[in-house]
Parts: structure tokens; sequence; C-alpha cells
């Protein structure tokens, strides 16, 4: 690790986001590893959570260390308390925080006033874990990461941020399909951009998913509508209409194409019935990957 937070895929140097995919890869086989031992976790989550939660609790349960889950509701986050006291406060007891936020804002403040790890579990900005795990999902099912076209289909959101940062790291080539202004931020797409120059691949953004998936060995979607975001609910329903993954969208992506997804998925919206059950479909070994990516995280900040 470059330092001692896990906000974003860029605080991992490109060459480093490919070795924790193989040491997740080791981690998932080989179980008896105990990096974590006697080290005990506060899990600080601002929003809701299934997968992230429990693979967290129970990859640090694995890896000899313990946690304490602390709700919005218990913390008050920048509500009841500034960000500055609760980091001062965490760091007294525990050997790192894990956050999921609202406001990426406050994982920098967290990380700035404490001298423990922080890892983002999630925040507006960016879902580093999940981006992890999907590449060791992707390398699980293609055998290798570079040179594959890994299309994401709607909102240039957290997850797509993420995974574009993963995919240029490892010299596969990314493209977003999404309406006009729900591109990647900017310096998302510009730190993409130059990873994905030196390892000779592309990040590249089209509004039309149909050219978008052609010749694609991955697809992903996730919601239209992020954690935060329902106010817009009906807005983006609206213009993200275009942008189902469906059986037909599908057709034109290469035989093998790989159909993923985040989850919690909404049937009808960004994709259709059938697609968390196509036979190409990896969304629960992306989920169980969530786990040994977040394991070799804990690992390699806290085990070296
Ligand atoms: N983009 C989604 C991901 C959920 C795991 C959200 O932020 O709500």
């Amino acid at each position: 690790m470059k330092d001692k937070n896990f906000l974003s895929v860029a605080d991992l140097p490109s060459n480093s986001v490919a070795q924790l995919v193989d040491r997740a890869h080791n981690m998932k086989r080989d179980k008896g590893a105990r990096p974590l031992a006697g080290k005990e976790f506060a899990l600080l989550f601002e929003k809701p959570s299934l997968r992230t939660r429990v693979s967290f609790e129970v990859g640090i349960r694995q890896l000899g260390g313990t946690c304490t889950y602390l709700s919005q509701q218990d913390v008050g986050l920048g509500v009841r308390e500034p960000e500055a006291d609760i980091a001062r406060v965490l760091d007294r007891w525990v050997d790192g925080i894990i956050a999921r936020v609202f406001s990426h804002r406050s994982l920098e403040l967290l990380a700035e006033y404490c001298n423990i790890p922080v890892v983002n579990a999630l925040s507006d900005l960016e879902h580093p874990c999940q981006a992890m795990g999907d590449l060791l999902t992707i390398k699980e099912h293609k055998g290798s990461l570079s040179d594959l076209k890994v299309t994401f289909v709607g909102d240039g959101n957290n997850v797509a941020a993420s995974l574009a940062l993963a995919c240029a790291s490892v010299g596969a080539n990314f493209t977003l399909a999404s309406p006009e202004d729900y591109q990647l931020p900017t310096p998302v797409l510009e730190e993409a951009k130059r990873r994905a120059a030196s390892k000779e691949s592309k990040v590249d953004w089209v509004d039309d998913p149909s050219e978008a998936v052609q010749d694609a060995d991955v697809i992903y979607t996730d919601t239209w509508v992020s954690m935060g975001q329902e106010d817009e609910k009906a807005e983006r329903i609206a213009i993200f209409g275009d942008y189902k993954v469906d059986e037909e969208l599908v057709q034109s992506a290469k035989p093998d194409f790989l159909f993923m997804h985040d989850m919690p998925a909404y049937r009808g919206q960004e994709l259709s019935e059938g697609m968390i059950d196509h036979n190409n479909s990896v969304v629960f070994d992306q989920a169980e990957n969530r786990m040994h990516a977040q394991k070799a995280i804990l690992a390699a900040i806290y085990g070296d």
C-alpha cells in the first residue's frame, strides 16, 4: 500500500492492483493465514449494507481479527459529532476503520484525523473494494485481465469509477455507456486514462449502449439510483430508460461474455428480469469474491 489508507483504487500503484488480485486468489484457496490476530476494527456504516458488512465481518474473523459494527444511528457521522472527533476517539481503541459514507470527504477527514488505516467501504465517489473483487472474478473466469473489453452500461457512478481505475491499472479496456451528463468525474477519468496509457489500453465513453457492448468480454451494470440519490429517482429512471441491460442488448457481446452487477439489482430497471440468472451471469461469484478481495486488502495493510 502507498499509504495507510485505501480510499480509492488510485491509492494503489498500477502494478499493485494486479498483485492484490493474485493475493486475493491465493487467500481464497489458502485459508490458514491470521495477519489480523489481535486486531480490532470499527465498521462505521452511514448507509445500509448486506454484502459489504457481512463480507468484512466474516473476512476479518477468518483472519483472526474482531470488529464492532456502528450504524449512523449509533455514531451520527458529521451530525452528532464531527469526523475529526470520531476519528480521534476510535484511534484510541481500534486498529482500523472501515467506513461506508455518503460523502467521500468524510473518509478523507477520518483518515486525516487518525493514525490508524481507513478503508472505503463505499462512498459517493468510489467503491474500491468492489472493484478489487470484480477483477478477481474476471480473472477467475477469463484467465487474465489485460486486453479484455469491459463495458459498463448506466451511470458513471462510484462503482463505475473504481472499476474504470481498476481496469486501467491492469491493462483491460474500459468503456462506459451513459447519458452525456452521467459520465465519470473528470479527475477519475484523467487518472484512469493516465494508467491505461502506461498499459497500452483504453478508457472510452459512448452514449450508445449498443455500440458499447459490441464484442465485449464483460458487461457490467449497477443501479441508476445510488444510495443518497433517492430524490432524483423518477428523473433518473426516465433519463436512463435506454440503458437497460437485457437479453437483446447482450447479443452483440462475445459469446462467452460475463454479465456482472454489484447488487442490489433492480429487475425491470437497469437489467431485465432474466439477466441475474443468465447463463453468462457471474453476479454471485462477485458477491463471494468481495470477501476474498477485502481479506487481501487488509492483509496487505496489516500483514506486511
Ligand atoms: N452505486 C450503488 C452501489 C451499491 C452497492 C450505490 O452507491 O448505492
